[in-house]
């Protein structure tokens, strides 16, 4: 894979398609970042066989359901022995503990399907689609305690349309994930984008909002 400077891991429950799009970015250089390792709390997400596939290490963490406490030591040795300086969240489904968090602060980004703040939590699509919204799209975000709360980088803007079920939608959404996540884990390890007082930098400037990529347009 890529010989990048940053060292990333990449968390996943699972099928990994972010996960699979963000390495391919880095094996392709327009990531400057190497994935260290591709962890999953589950064995049988389908997104460790894509990693193997690809060549990268992977592994699993075993946690008690419903108590993010014993995430904390599996977590932490891992992230230490791989010397991951950044950590990713592609489709992780559980809560991260507290402490973890702060520790890894303005280091750990997240991509959850909704245009944040609107949709924090589980199956957004469906939700969208009973709102009868226009808009739907993706958030990159700093992970923060609190969940889905973090600053925005980047969302993707796409289009509802008449007749969309939850599968066209959630599949329109994705597509645009595979986009945006690999741009701003790209600008990240260029230095491009940073944490600071508790908020997102981008090029030197604070983000006051987020900056936002429209695919209204492309009706795939
Ligand atoms: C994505 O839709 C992402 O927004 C959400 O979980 C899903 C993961 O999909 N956080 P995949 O495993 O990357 O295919």
């Amino acid at each position: 894979m890529s010989t990048g400077s940053l060292r990333l891991a990449i968390l996943i429950s699972g099928r990994g398609s972010n996960m699979l799009a963000i390495a391919r970015a880095c094996a392709a250089g327009t990531i400057a970042a190497r994935v260290v390792v591709v962890i999953s709390d589950r064995g049988d997400a389908a997104g460790l066989t894509h990693a193997r596939e690809l060549g990268l290490e992977t592994a699993i963490i075993a946690a008690a359901p419903r108590d993010p406490t014993t995430l904390e030591r599996p977590l932490t040795g891992l992230i230490e022995d791989h010397g991951a300086d950044a950590l990713a969240l592609a489709g992780f489904m559980r809560i991260l503990p507290a402490p973890f968090v702060e520790r890894h602060l303005g280091r750990m980004l997240n991509i959850h399907p909704s245009l944040l703040p609107a949709y924090r939590g589980l199956n957004t699509h469906r939700r969208v689609l009973e709102a009868h919204e226009a808009e739907h799209g993706a958030s990159v975000h700093f992970v923060t305690p609190e969940l889905d709360a973090g600053p925005i980088v980047l969302q993707s803007r796409v289009a509802v349309l008449a007749g969309d079920s939850e599968a066209t939608l959630s599949a329109r959404v994705q597509a645009t994930e595979h986009i945006i996540y690999p741009r701003v884990l790209a600008w990240l390890a260029a230095g491009r984008l940073a944490w600071r007082d508790g908020s997102a930098w981008f090029d030197g400037r604070r983000l006051e909002r987020p900056m936002v990529e429209d695919f209204r347009a492309a009706r795939a």
